[in-house]
């Protein structure tokens, strides 16, 4: 059966698409290509067993950004016990750009290897003739392997050649969550020669062209923010780390006004916490944290920015034509029934010091011109 057509974007409702079936595309991201959008995003299944990847990244694609296509799964997980992207791995956040030299659309995700919880902190990046799909996994890696980032401090490089030091990282037990521990263990230096961590990760494309990956790093506990190699299919080793010791979780960012904004979250698994942002004037930062974006109440839920209206980020997706226009993604997680998880974009609103994400229970692309 065909839907017909939405004129507004209704957060935290069931989202159908072409067929009427609820999108499943969660922890997602937005490509724009050939005068149309694709989203790309978790695919997930019933149950709290649908928090594994049991079938891939599932595409949509769309003119208006109310009404979505079915495209099918852009990535299949794989039959083959020895592929890193075995049924049953955990493929979360999935980001999808373009490459003008190749022509070829690259997709970059978290991976963890199945059965082994979230500590394998992997990116997996798969490769695309067509935007849609499908694509092809060409590998998996910890990123920025033998490389220090531009702003290590000699302390930091140093504890690589102190045994002590070293050994004060067997007692770490990682709990999934902001600690106290990590910032005094050399996390940073454990994991030089083997490559950095990589959990909740976005990918951003700026004028010039070139591409960076920003993920949680450090046990989630330091953002680390690597420029890919020119193919976009790599980390080049170039990176910093930003937000040291603030747990910051589910980046999403954009440029506007010539700077780059940033909205995420602190680090508190599938439950949603408050919403921070923060600007900088070059990628590389310094950033300054702006607080938390999120005003108003979202009345289904009650919750406001306290809890982000029950969300995390996701994206911050530009609207094509629409100068300065920036819708910011989030889901509301169900891990209980994964597949149940809701979608929740909401219009940026940008003020010269702040970026805000007001509730609104309906609304469309006219609010940009000011009409709501
Ligand atoms: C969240 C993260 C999600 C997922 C989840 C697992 O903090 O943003 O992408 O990894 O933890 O508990």
């Amino acid at each position: 059966m065909t839907s017909p057509l939405r004129a507004q974007f209704i957060p935290v409702e069931i989202w159908p698409d072409d067929r009427g079936v609820h999108i499943n595309a969660h922890g997602g991201g937005v490509l724009f290509h050939g005068g149309r959008y694709y989203w790309f995003g978790e695919h997930k299944i019933a149950g709290a067993a649908g928090n594994a990847a049991h079938v891939g990244v599932h595409a949509y694609s769309s003119t208006d950004l109310y009404n979505w296509k079915d495209e099918g799964i852009a990535l299949a997980v794989s039959d083959d016990p020895g592929s890193d992207i075995v049924r049953e791995c955990v493929i979360e956040r999935p980001k999808v750009i373009f490459h003008p030299g190749s022509g070829r659309f690259i997709m970059w995700f978290h991976l963890e290897m199945k059965g082994q919880g979230y500590q394998a902190a992997r990116v997996g990046v798969a490769v695309a003739e067509q935007p849609a799909g499908h694509y092809t996994f060409l590998h998996s890696f910890r990123p920025n392997a033998g490389y220090w980032p531009d702003n290590a401090t000699a302390a930091q490089k140093a504890a690589l050649a102190d045994p002590a030091a070293m050994a004060a990282l067997d007692t770490l037990k990682f709990n999934g969550g902001d600690n106290p521990e990590v910032p005094q263990l050399p996390v940073l230096a454990r994991d030089f020669a083997g490559g950095q961590m990589a959990r909740d990760m976005t990918l951003f494309v700026d004028d010039d062209g070139a591409a960076y990956h920003l993920c949680a790093s450090e046990e989630n506990s330091t953002l680390h923010i690597s420029r890919l190699r020119d193919d976009f299919l790599a980390t080049s080793g170039r990176y910093v780390r930003v937000f040291e010791n603030r747990w910051h979780e589910a980046p999403a960012v954009c440029k506007h006004g010539g700077r780059y904004w940033m909205i995420s979250s602190g680090c508190t698994g599938w439950a949603p916490n408050p919403a921070r942002s923060a600007v900088a004037d070059s990628i590389w930062g310094p950033w300054t944290e702006l607080g938390n974006p999120a005003v108003g109440v979202n009345p289904q839920n009650g919750l406001g920015p306290e809890q982000t209206f029950g969300g995390q980020s996701t994206f911050l997706l530009p609207v094509q034509g629409q100068k300065d226009a920036f819708i910011a993604l989030f889901d509301l997680w169900r891990p209980q029934d994964a597949i149940d998880g809701r979608h929740l974009w909401l219009p940026v609103r940008f003020t010269p010091d702040r970026i805000t994400v007001e509730w609104r229970d309906r609304w469309d692309l006219r609010v940009f011109a000011g009409a709501m």
